[in-house]
C-alpha cells in the first residue's frame, strides 16, 4: 500500500523518528525493511534500545537499521578524492593535499554532502522491500532533495567540460583509464536515477506535524518549498492529538489542538491525513512503539482509496 521508499520529515521534536521506527514496524510484518536515520543526532538505536553503530543492524527478522555517521563518511569520501587526485601531483605534495582533505572532512557542508551520498547509494544501489528514511529537522530534508539535482547539473557541466578541454585530455591521457571522468559519469548516473526514483511513484514524502501553529507554518513552507521542484507529499502524520480532559488545563490544551486540528484538515486538505494521538508515555520499542504501529495501521486503512 505505501511507496517502496519513504522519507518522513517534518520540524524538530514532532516525531519524525517516532513515526519512521512505527512505519518501518509495520511495513516489516510484510518485506525486508530498512530504517535509515540521516539526523546526525541520531535517535534509532535509542528508540530500539540497541548500541549506536554506523553498520546496519539487524532489529528482527525482517527489520534492519541503518544510522548513517557524518565523519565517517566524511573521511571515506574525502580519502578516496584524495587518492584520485595524487594522480595529478607530485609525491612531494601528497602530505599537504592529505591534511587539507582532513581540514575539509571537519566541514559541515562536507559532512552532510557525504552522508546524502551514501543515502543515495543506499537507495539506489541496495535491494530492499521498503526503505524508511528518518531525517533531520526540515531544512536538512529539503537540501536532500534539492541537492541531487544541482550535483546532477553540476557532474553533467564538469563532464562536458571536460571533454571540451584538449589540454586536460591531453592530461588524462597518459594517466592509465580516465578515474576523474569515470567517477564525474558515474555521479551523473547515480543522480539521475536517484531525480528519477523521487519524481516517481516509488518514492512517498511523508510530512510529521503536530496541531499547534508552528510546526502548521512550517509544514505549509515545506510544502510550497517541495512544490517548486514538482514534488508534493504523500501523507500528512498528524501526530500528538492530546485526549479531551476534565482538567481546566489540559481541556484548554485539548480545545487548542481541536483549533488547529480543523485547520490542519482545511489547509492540507489535498493531502491524506494520518491523525495519531499523544500517548501518556514515552515511546520506545518495548513500550507506545507497538500502540503508534496500530494507531498508524488502523488511520493508513481508514484513508479513501
Ligand atoms: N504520539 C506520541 N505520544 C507521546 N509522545 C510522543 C508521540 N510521538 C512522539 N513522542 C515523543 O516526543 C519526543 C520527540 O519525538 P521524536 O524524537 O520522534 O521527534 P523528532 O521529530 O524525531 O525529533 P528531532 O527533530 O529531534 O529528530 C520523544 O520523546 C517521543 O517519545
Ligand atoms: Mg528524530
Amino acid at each position: 500500500m505505501l511507496p517502496p521508499i519513504l522519507f518522513v520529515g517534518g520540524k524538530g521534536g514532532v516525531g519524525k523518528s517516532t513515526m519512521s521506527s512505527a512505519l518501518a514496524c509495520l511495513l516489516a510484518r510484510d518485506s525486508k525493511t530498512l530504517l535509515v536515520s540521516t539526523d546526525p543526532a541520531h535517535n534509532l538505536s535509542d528508540i530500539f534500545e540497541v548500541a549506536p553503530s554506523s553498520q546496519t543492524q539487524q532489529i528482527h527478522e525482517n527489520l534492519f537499521m541503518r544510522e548513517i555517521d557524518p565523519l565517517s563518511e566524511v573521511k571515506a569520501y574525502a580519502a578516496q578524492v584524495a587518492k584520485d587526485a595524487k594522480q595529478f601531483i607530485s609525491a612531494a605534495s601528497y602530505s599537504l593535499l592529505e591534511s587539507y582533505y582532513d581540514n575539509v572532512a571537519q566541514s559541515g557542508v562536507a559532512q552532510e554532502s557525504a552522508l546524502f551520498d551514501r543515502l543515495i547509494r543506499i537507495i539506489t544501489q541496495e535491494q530492499w522491500g521498503h526503505i524508511v528514511i528518518d531525517t533531520a529537522p526540515t531544512g536538512h530534508t529539503l537540501r536532500l532533495f534539492k541537492l541531487p539535482l544541482t550535483l546532477q547539473q553540476w557532474s553533467k557541466t564538469l563532464l562536458s567540460q571536460q571533454e571540451k578541454s584538449h589540454n586536460l585530455e591531453g592530461i588524462i591521457g597518459h594517466l592509465e583509464g580516465n578515474p576523474l571522468k569515470d567517477r564525474l559519469e558515474e555521479r551523473y548516473l547515480l543522480y539521475s536515477k536517484f531525480n528519477n526514483l523521487l519524481h516517481s511513484e516509488s518514492v512517498g514524502i511523508v510530512f510529521v506535524l503536530n496541531p499547534e501553529s508552528l510546526p502548521i507554518e512550517e509544514s505549509a513552507r515545506a510544502i510550497h518549498s517541495l512544490s517548486h521542484d514538482g514534488l508534493k507529499p504523500y501523507a500528512l502524520i498528524v501526530n500528538k492529538i492530546p485526549p479531551p480532559s476534565e482538567d481546566c488545563f489540559f481541556a484548554k490544551r485539548y480545545a487548542n489542538a481541536q483549533k488547529h486540528l480543523a485547520t490542519i484538515r482545511e489547509r492540507f486538505a489535498a493531502f491524506p491525513l494520518l491523525e495519531i494521538p499523544l500517548l501518556s508515555g514515552d515511546i520506545l520499542e518495548h513500550s507506545g512503539l507497538m500502540q503508534v504501529v496500530e494507531n498508524l495501521r488502523q488511520a493508513l486503512q481508514s484513508l479513501p482509496r
